[in-house]
């Protein structure tokens, strides 16, 4: 183990609505969400738990004209059918037991704004005709309602799942695929962006050290380094969990690597998710370590990993990396 230690970059990363990077990709997703944000365009964002969905759906908000309006959001994993149904489209008295009182729906909650749909592909199969119904025709009839409220609300949808596949396992329609993607929005997990696990650690003792007693001003190298191989499943929100326990176990200047959690140190249970089991995966994995230590250039990572540029180009493809 070395005592080598790991101090503030002298560059700062770029910050976007709260968002902080230094990853090309990441820097093309801004641009974009910068673009489609003056648009009334159905965004669709897709991106594993904790990559920053949310984050960017209240940025294309906040970018567009509509940002005086209200945003809303709603997970549509957590609703029954029947409280999805009432939260989005509200109801009128007497609609169901306990509805005692007229009321409104995020739809109408979110007019002149902007309505978030997380989790999207969870929308019971009904639900979906309503919400068709509602981006069509601009209009909707609450729950136990006859008549039709007009709005005006931008939908941003996300998702950790492939919709195509919803779409394929019968479980999602295609028209309200089509309809809600119009613009796809991918954020690559944490693993794959070179630099960002360095970099937002460093945010994120930033931020620690403002709140908290503790002082960090260096990392040590196994600590860093653990940060950096590490698979993050839980990608940001994992990573400023693990910050933050680190601050709270840990004292003195120097984050160690005993200040880390279990699963960092290599000690998480054996079916740990994040621990690559298939040949494929420690593959894929030696990759992006590789492009990460060569600062994301091609040729010098085809080197430390001994092969041809032109192996690694297909390789990354292949491991969708490209
Ligand atoms: N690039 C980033 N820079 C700084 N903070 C980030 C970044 N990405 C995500 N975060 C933070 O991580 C947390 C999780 O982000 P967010 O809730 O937007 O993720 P999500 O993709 O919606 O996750 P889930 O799928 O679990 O709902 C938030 O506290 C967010 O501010
Ligand atoms: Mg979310």
């Amino acid at each position: 183990m070395s005592d080598a230690l790991v101090r503030h970059p002298r560059t700062a990363p770029t910050r976007f609505h709260g968002l902080v990077t230094v990853s090309p990709t990441m820097h093309a997703v801004f641009e974009l969400v910068t673009k489609l944000a003056r648009t009334q365009a159905s965004v669709l964002i897709r991106g594993e738990t904790g990559t920053g969905k949310e984050r960017i759906a209240q940025a294309i908000h906040e970018l567009s004209p509509r940002a005086a309006g209200p945003f809303r959001a709603v997970n549509c994993a957590t609703l029954t059918p029947e409280l999805l149904a009432s939260e989005l489209f509200g109801h009128v008295r007497g609609a169901f037991t306990g509805a005692i009182r007229d009321r409104p729906g995020l739809f109408t909650l979110a007019d002149g704004g902007t309505l978030f749909l997380d989790e999207v592909a969870e929308i019971p199969i009904d639900i979906q005709a309503r919400l068709l119904r509602v981006l069509q025709e601009k209009s909707f009839v609450p729950v136990g309602g006859t008549e039709p409220i007009e709005v005006d609300v931008r939908l941003v949808a996300a998702t950790h799942r492939s919709l195509r596949a919803a779409v394929e396992a019968g479980r999602f329609r295609a028209d309200l695929m089509y309809r809600i993607r119009v613009v796809p929005i991918f954020i690559p997990p944490l693993r794959e962006r070179p630099g960002d696990i360095e970099a937002l650690t460093w945010h994120f003792v930033d931020q620690f050290n403002e709140t908290s007693p503790r002082r960090v001003e260096a990392i040590s190298q196994d600590a860093m380094r653990a940060l950096t191989r590490y698979g993050w499943p839980g990608n940001v929100r994992e990573l400023r969990n693990v910050i933050e326990y680190a601050f709270a176990v840990g004292d003195g200047p120097v984050l160690a690597h005993a200040d880390l959690t279990p699963e960092l140190r290599g000690e998480g249970p054996p079916d740990d998710a994040s621990t690559p089991t298939t040949a494929r995966d420690l593959e894929r994995r030696r990759i992006v370590q590789a492009l990460d230590e060569a600062g994301g250039r091609k040729g010098a990572a085809a080197e430390l990993l001994g092969m041809s540029r032109s192996t690694l180009w297909r390789k990354m493809r292949e491991h969708r990396l490209a």
